[in-house]
């Protein structure tokens, strides 16, 4: 059993992208530039947040959040979407989610210029996703393709079953790992609440992607001897073994179903890693117009 290490392939690929913004700046271009719009205070999305920002500045980005309260209005927010997308400055813009109930997400995500979504959420990026066309990937499957890749991993004909179906990771990479590519060219099964034969389903999996958010759902029962992996969840749980009280979990049962695989991502340190790199690599693209 190998360990697929994302804290290493983060470092490695924030090495590659300051590169880049080196090479950029040494040519007179100016270094890229994310916009970060939140709303609210929820404790773990002003985390996240705090850590995107952090982490652009780290390969030499520029980042700004822009930090609104809760009651802030949708007209403000669409306004300052508006007022983004026009200003040539800035080449991405996220809203982070959730968002208070009173303001549309769908309004917000679709107010913002395709060209500039690099969290790939926008309709036009999914669809021309779904199609196989140049697009923003969504930042977890992005990292998921992306540690598929770099540990040589062989996608093509395997059978991948993915548990999940939301719009942020299960949908996406399970059209991704469909897609005529490498990593690619699987046979891909999508499970959610109303799937039968839950178990024997996953057991057939030689990939196996779990984004259910259940704290230690998979079990060595339902995993394929030599199978591939990969645990999108992370869930803070009770513990007596740590000082905190504390120990983070995924949707895998880790200590009993490792043995089993060939390859599996740990948690924390697997999955989780990928995804704000994932964000800074589209807003590199954004900035280079390799997409758009
Ligand atoms: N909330 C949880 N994950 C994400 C993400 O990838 N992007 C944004 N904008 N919000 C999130």
């Amino acid at each position: 059993m190998e360990l697929i290490d994302g804290k290493k392939i983060n470092a490695a690929m924030r090495l590659e992208i300051a590169e880049e913004v080196r090479k950029m700046v040494a040519e007179g271009k100016k270094r890229p530039n994310l916009a970060v719009i939140m709303v609210g205070d929820d404790g773990a999305s002003a985390t996240y947040v705090a850590s995107k920002v952090k982490t652009c500045h780290e390969v030499g980005f520029e980042s700004t959040d822009y930090q609104y309260p809760a009651t802030a209005t949708e007209a403000e927010i669409l306004a300052k979407i508006e007022d983004i997308n026009q200003n040539p400055e800035i080449d991405g813009l996220i809203v982070q989610l959730p968002l208070p109930t009173h303001i549309s997400e769908s309004k917000v995500i679709e107010a913002i210029d395709h060209r500039k979504d690099v969290d790939g959420f926008h309709p036009i990026n999914t669809g021309r996703m779904a199609m196989g066309l140049p697009s923003y990937l969504p930042a977890t499957p992005a990292g998921i393709i992306e540690l598929l890749r770099r540990y040589n991993i062989e996608t093509g004909g395997k059978n991948c079953v993915v548990l999940g179906r939301s719009n942020i990771v299960g949908t996406p990479i399970s059209l991704l790992m469909s897609r005529k590519a490498n990593p690619g060219n699987a046979t891909v099964t999508i499970c959610h609440s109303r799937t039968k034969n839950l178990k024997e389903v996953c057991a057939s999996a030689d990939i196996l992607i779990v984004a259910i958010g259940q704290p230690e759902f998979v079990t060595a029962d339902m995993v394929k001897p030599g199978a591939v992996v990969i645990d999108v969840g992370i869930h803070r749980m009770p513990s007596a073994e740590t000082k905190s009280g504390f120990k983070l979990k995924g949707d895998v049962n880790f200590d009993e179903v490792a043995p089993k695989c060939s390859y599996i991502t740990p948690v924390p340190g697997g999955v989780g890693p990928m995804t704000i790199i994932s964000l800074l690599q589209n807003t590199l693209l954004a900035a280079q117009q390799k997409i758009y």
